[in-house]
């Protein structure tokens, strides 16, 4: 039998042992790169430099992050580079003629502009150091077509449904309005934070506080963190959802955010993160009109829903004639959960094994896990501040 070697850690000139998680920075403009640096160190991020494009090769395919500037760019563009994610294009404001072009041919995921995006890099930086991004987490967001159209259960059926199958999951309640998504879990006497006990500074939490301070539920190895509304005081601002989210997502947990009927700001601060919105509609005309308008609201922004159907169909419609009529995919069917009102009720909730709620939970877990992320589509994006 032949022993697997460990992998030889990565040596620098001297001999010492690099972090080959380290983000790499191919940029020639000296101030760009002070500024670079500086921000690497608020972020705890040891920061490679490279001096030429030949190293700039070496690291390529393995840096977590690579930040270029213009000259930077056009060197790797001129060698060549095979295509990789995470490519951050820097430049000072303003920034310069022809610099978005090449940043798109080069398939750069954004390209930033200092001073105003430094606290954007500072997260970046930080998530590149945590971990590489082919581990992150799926975001999926749950929307109602109308009141009561079971949204809510539905997004709590999902993380059941993850939780069983193993995968650590974080559940968040964006509906301040929505009575508690602790209330749907069952979970309402339980200790741990609610919305209006977090306070978030700098944008950014970690998934390792959150498991500690919220309510949770175990499976195995696995855990269902929630996030839950607690029937008072405001609703999440934006910034706390999207610092809730990433952290979820950096973590590599399938993140799920039930969403209130009206979308305001902090509805598409989840909406704009999410990998798959599903939008849940009961079998009904009225709501199919109404799934149509909320549909067309997501496309507007970028988002592709899909369609839960969920039955009985008073008028005798079928899910596919529902789904055309309102002009979103198909994604799952679910008859009514037996017994399901009166398991809320009790604060007992759990979807049946084989029951429809967990049927189109799967369905939907599938999905997720096949979408591409929202953070690997290939845009190029701008952040200025
Ligand atoms: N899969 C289901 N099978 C049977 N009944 C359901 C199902 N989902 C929801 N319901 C019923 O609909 C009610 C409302 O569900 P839920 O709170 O999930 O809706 P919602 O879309 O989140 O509503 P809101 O507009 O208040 O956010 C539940 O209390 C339950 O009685
Ligand atoms: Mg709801």
């Amino acid at each position: 039998m032949t022993r697997r070697q460990a992998p030889r850690p990565a040596l620098d000139p001297r001999g010492h042992v690099v972090n080959a998680n380290r983000p790499m920075a191919f940029v020639a403009d000296e101030s760009l790169l002070d500024d670079l640096l500086k921000l690497a160190v608020a972020a705890a991020c040891e920061l490679e430099r490279v001096p030429d494009v030949t190293a700039a090769r070496q690291r390529w395919s393995t840096a977590p992050l690579v930040l270029l500037d213009q000259k930077g760019v056009a060197e790797c563009m001129a060698e060549s580079m095979p295509p990789r994610g995470a490519i951050v294009v820097v430049a000072t404001d303003p920034e310069p003629p022809e610099l978005w072009k090449q940043s798109m041919e080069i398939g750069a995921e954004r390209v930033v502009t200092l001073p105003g995006a430094e606290p954007w890099l500072v997260n970046a930086l930080a998530d590149a150091m945590e971990g590489p991004a082919s581990n992150a987490g799926k975001v999926l967001t749950v929307l109602g077509a109308r009141g009561g159209a079971g949204a809510s259960v539905f997004a709590v059926a999902v993380g059941l449904t993850a939780l069983k199958a193993g995968d650590n999951t974080l559940l968040i309640d964006c509906d301040p309005k929505g009575g508690g998504l602790d209330l749907v879990l069952g979970a309402e006497e339980e200790k741990g934070m609610r919305w209006p006990d977090m306070q978030l500074s700098a944008g950014r939490v970690a998934a390792s506080s959150l498991h500690m301070s919220l309510p949770a539920r175990r499976s195995g190895d696995a855990q269902l963190t929630l996030l839950s509304g607690a029937r008072k005081g405001e609703g999440p601002a934006p910034d706390a959802v999207a610092a809730v989210i990433e952290a979820g997502r950096r973590a590599g947990e399938v993140v799920i955010c039930d969403l209130p009927r009206q979308l305001e700001a902090a509805a598409w601060s989840a909406i704009d993160r999410a990998d798959l919105a599903v939008i849940v509609t009961p079998a009904e005309v009225r709501a199919a009109v109404t799934a149509k308008q909320l549909a067309r609201e997501l496309s507007d922004r970028g988002a592709s829903p899909q369609l839960v159907v969920r039955g009985p169909s008073p008028g005798g419609l079928r899910a596919d004639e529902i789904a055309a009529s309102a002009g979103i995919p198909l994604l799952a069917t679910m008859r009514p959960e037996p017994q399901l009102a009166q398991s809320l009720e009790r604060g007992m909730f759990h979807p049946r094994p084989r029951g429809p709620l967990t049927h189109a939970a799967k369905t939907t877990l599938n999905e997720l896990a096949t979408v591409s992320s929202r953070t690997h589509r290939g845009h190029t994006l701008r952040t200025a501040s």
